[in-house]
């Protein structure tokens, strides 16, 4: 199979390599490819700063869509040729991926393999934390960071649904009009990163939930947001991770903080999270009440120029890889 190579070749660090098929196991589906989603994690791994977890993949990829070509041994529930969408360790930026099929979910019809491939690691991100770790309901305020990234927009839409009021922040004022369509008040956050007041406004009230994809670089505001009694999760690390913590400040909230990471989650409560969204998230995605946002779409052999195109932060919602028959 073709797949993305790391490592510089006549000075380009992405290339394209023939690798062999990956072997299905016992309880994993074989997938023929047909798209993979582009993550900011791509990028980090890329440079060596998050390597994939013990016994996965080496090449980039946390997300696919395509057709199931063979069903492990172990395996009900799935047929050859079935249109399948997977969360990955890794592996994505190929032509073949074996993944385990409690990781993988059905496509719905409305959906192509390219919309398809931008939902598993954005929407269970995103339901990670808004149905398991910080449930969020009617009534709740909702804060989503950097809500125009893959993850943001996935996570304004769920709020919404869940019944939610969502602000969303963004450093890029061209940005606001997709957020506000996709159901967040949009907060354009400047230089001075002031922003606690104006989300505060347009929540009306201070946030019951923050969905932090940024941390350290806007801490101070993010809690001068947070209501009393609120959850912030940490999810995504853009603005660095180290921070000084008044924790007198989180006493007086009776504030909680949880921080997750979905890849190294465990065989059994990815499954889980994976089950919890076919029951919820897919009959939501069938309906179009939720809907992936891909911003744009490039062939598999310009994953360079892809990974530049997310590094500027021109995007909103997904780059997608187009890699084998739609
Ligand atoms: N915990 C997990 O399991 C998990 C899973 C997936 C992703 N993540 C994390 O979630 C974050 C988003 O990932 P993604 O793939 O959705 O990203 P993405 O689509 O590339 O979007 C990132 C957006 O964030 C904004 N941004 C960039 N640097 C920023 C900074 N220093 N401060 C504030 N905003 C900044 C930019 O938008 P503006 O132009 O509006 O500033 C950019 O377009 C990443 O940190 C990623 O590692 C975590």
């Amino acid at each position: 199979m073709r797949a993305v190579h790391v490592g510089a070749t006549d000075g380009h660090p992405l290339s394209i390599r023939e690798l062999p098929d990956p072997v299905v196991g016992d309880d994993e589906l074989l997938i023929d490819v047909a798209a993979a989603g582009v993550n900011r994690a791509d990028l980090l791994q890329r440079r060596g700063r998050y390597p994939p977890p013990p016994g996965s993949s080496e090449v980039l990829g946390l997300e696919i869509a395509g057709r199931v070509r063979e069903i492990g041994s172990a395996v009900a529930g799935w047929s050859e040729g079935d249109p399948a969408m997977a969360l990955l360790a890794g592996g994505g930026y190929a032509e073949t991926v074996a993944v385990p099929a409690a990781h993988a979910l059905p496509i719905p019809e409305n959906l192509d393999p390219i919309e398809a491939a931008a939902v598993p690691e954005a929407f269970l991100t995103a339901a990670h934390t808004l149905r398991l770790l910080a449930p969020v309901g009617d009534g709740d305020r909702l804060l989503v960071h950097a809500a125009g990234s893959g993850v943001g927009t996935a996570a304004v839409q769920m709020g919404r649904a869940l019944g939610a009021r969502v602000c969303g922040t963004i450093r890029t004022a061209a940005k606001a009009d997709r957020v506000r369509l996709l159901g967040a008040e949009p907060v354009v956050v400047g230089a001075d990163r002031d922003f606690a007041d104006r989300a505060r406004a347009a929540l009306g009230g201070g946030a019951t939930v923050v969905f932090d994809l940024v941390g350290a670089s806007y801490w101070p505001q993010t809690l001068a947001t947070l209501d009393e009694d609120g959850t912030v999760s940490v999810v995504g690390l853009m603005g660095g991770a180290r921070i000084e913590l008044d924790l007198a400040a989180l006493m007086r909230r009776r504030a909680r903080v949880v921080a997750a990471t979905l890849r190294p989650l465990p065989h059994d409560r990815k499954a889980s999270l994976v089950d919890d969204f076919r029951r919820w998230g897919l009959p939501r995605i069938a309906s179009g009440e939720l809907r992936p946002v891909v911003d744009r779409v490039l062939p598999l052999d310009r994953a360079e120029e892809a990974h530049r195109v997310v590094e500027a932060n021109e995007t909103v919602g997904k780059l997608v890889l187009r890699i084998g028959q739609l």
